[in-house]
């Protein structure tokens, strides 16, 4: 297929200024405060958060004072945790180099509090700490950060309550303290809603900022902006003109040294139950009221809600699983799954999920949207496929085949972020030949190489109060609902022989022949797309 030399309509320079509407001129101001992370040693803290703090401090959009807290087990000073952070962020950073002078500022607004996750001391320790600020609003407003292990969130939350850290009631005017809540959410419905429990139990649900770091991409993001500011895809969005859509969140890493993590786990939680589903969420959903986060979040809950239950007897004709085994990606040789570290040498683990799923509402009735994500694939890469009906062919079949190629138009979230529509054009000649071509629009090219981490945005709407990327209670609850029937119908059934898939490539056969019996092919994300 060739690319069709499209100018894009108008280029960045000629676009009308008054155009560029900043839709988040209302966004809440940030206002001084104080961040603690519990489970700071962890890698998320020094690969994901740390750095995402430092850039939004770099780019001045942190409130004029704050204070981050590292609350973990291990023994450090202050300057040993610092001294830590910044090796990470020259290795991890989405700019090079560190900035000296930036970094120095930033890294003396960083402490560390030693403490056990059960110890009540430790939380005076900490208390003690934020009074030592001298900045009552330090003290007022905390943002509680858990990236410590999802089995000591109810203990640590009880003793931030204990210690007056965590109130449910009784805020002063500009006082607030909020929960941000790492996945794994539970590992299954009733774990869920236990962990729901215990969480407001202390803290009212809108103090609750459960964290899926694909709505802080700015690709996620832009699906909505896309389906609701432009008419003419609007209109096609729906059962009379869509066939299928496929949604592939594609890797090329396999586990790893997250063997230990990935064998509780599993694809279907680790990636499905969350990043696959809200992206599924994203494109279907009806248009919601406001850009409200409770108009948004109710129109996610209402479309999870519409996705027809998978009863167990339709688990296995519908839901594809596989695990890899040893392969080759780009010429250089891949383990198989259960030769990862920590993966038992039997383990039934799936490592790829497919799967075929309806929604049962007006706008979708009958339309598959076909799911799939994988480790050990021949490339990493996520994008939403909207594949259209095909046109009556009775114009070109007799000279061209028998099937035109139907349209499609993919959004590429990452990488070379993008949205591509593919359409049928002439091939220049006297001969009538039709061929596939492209319009495409990069995110690179019109915008330039702006790519704020999804931690960068989601840091700070929690610190702004602004709850819309993240999930709420009955979303994560419905979310588990859908992948529970799957793993109800898996009933701890071995793989079998057609579920294992080499590395390096796109999967196991039962996925191809999971839509190949509907008449449709997956279409793999190609390396430049
Ligand atoms: C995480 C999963 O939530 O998302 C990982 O636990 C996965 O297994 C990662 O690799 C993928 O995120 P991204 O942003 O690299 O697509």
């Amino acid at each position: 297929m060739e690319s069709v030399n499209v100018r894009t309509m108008e280029q960045p320079d000629q676009i009308d200024e008054n155009l560029m509407c900043r839709l988040d001129e209302g966004r809440k101001m940030v206002e001084p405060c104080s961040i603690i992370i519990f489970g700071a040693s962890g890698d998320l803290t020094a690969r994901k958060l740390v750095p995402a703090l430092y850039h939004l401090f770099r780019e001045r959009q942190m409130p004029p004072s704050f204070r981050i807290i590292g609350f973990a087990r291990r023994e450090k000073s202050d300057a040993i945790w610092r001294e830590e952070l910044l090796q990470a962020l020259r290795q991890f950073s989405r700019t090079k180099s560190v900035d000296e002078a930036v970094w120095a500022a930033f890294a003396s607004h960083l402490h560390y509090c030693q403490a056990d996750f059960g110890d009540a001391a430790g939380y005076q320790k900490l208390s003690g700490l934020l009074d030592s600020f001298g900045d009552p609003g330090l003290k007022r407003r905390l943002l509680c950060y858990l990236a410590n292990s999802p089995s000591q969130f109810a203990e640590v939350v009880e003793h931030l309550d204990r210690a007056g850290l965590l109130r449910k009631e009784g805020h002063g005017p500009g006082e607030w303290e909020r929960l941000v809540v790492e996945k794994p959410f539970g590992k299954d419905l009733p774990s869920a809603q236990k962990l729901n429990h215990e969480l407001t139990r202390f803290a009212r649900e809108s103090q609750v900022f459960r964290i899926d770091h694909y709505l802080g991409k700015e690709t996620v993001q832009n699906i909505l902006m896309f389906r609701f500011s432009n008419s003419i895809f609007e209109h096609l969005w729906d059962r009379q003109s869509v066939d299928h859509v496929q949604i592939t969140v594609s890797e090329k890493l396999g586990v790893g040294s997250r063997g230990g993590y990935y064998e509780e786990s599993g694809a279907l939680r680790d990636m499905v139950q969350n990043h696959l589903l809200q992206v599924l969420a994203l494109v279907a959903m009806e248009p919601p009221v406001s850009l409200e986060a409770e108009s948004i979040r109710d129109e996610k809950v209402k479309l999870l809600k519409s996705i027809r239950a998978l009863k167990r007897s339709e688990v296995a004709s519908q839901v594809v699983r596989g695990q890899y085994f040893a392969g080759q990606i780009e010429g250089q040789p891949r383990p198989g799954y259960r030769q990862e570290p920590k993966v038992k040498p039997d383990s039934n683990i799936e490592t790829y999920v497919a799967m075929k799923l309806l929604i049962d509402n007006w706008r979708w009735s009958g339309v598959p949207f076909y799911l799939r994500t994988g480790k050990s694939l021949p490339l990493s890469a996520s994008e939403v496929r909207i594949q259209f009906r095909r046109t009556p062919n009775v114009l070109f079949a007799a000279r061209c085949g028998t099937s035109l190629d139907a349209n499609a138009l993919t959004l590429r979230l990452q990488p070379n972020e993008g949205i591509s529509l593919r359409f049928n054009g002439k091939v220049p000649g006297t001969a009538v030949k039709v061929r596939p071509v492209r319009m495409h629009f990069s995110y690179d090219s019109e915008f330039g190489a702006y790519t704020p981490e999804a931690y960068e945005r989601l840091l700070l709407d929690a610190i702004a109060g602004d709850a819309t990327l993240f999930i709420r209670r009955d979303e994560v609850e419905t979310a588990w609902r859908i992948v529970d029937d799957i793993r109800a119908g898996w009933d701890d059934r071995m793989l079998t022989n057609r579920e294992f898939y080499a590395a390096g490539t796109w999967g196991p056969m039962a996925a191809e022949d999971l839509l190949s019996r509907e008449g449709h092919a997956w279409r793999d994300p190609q390396p430049l797309q």
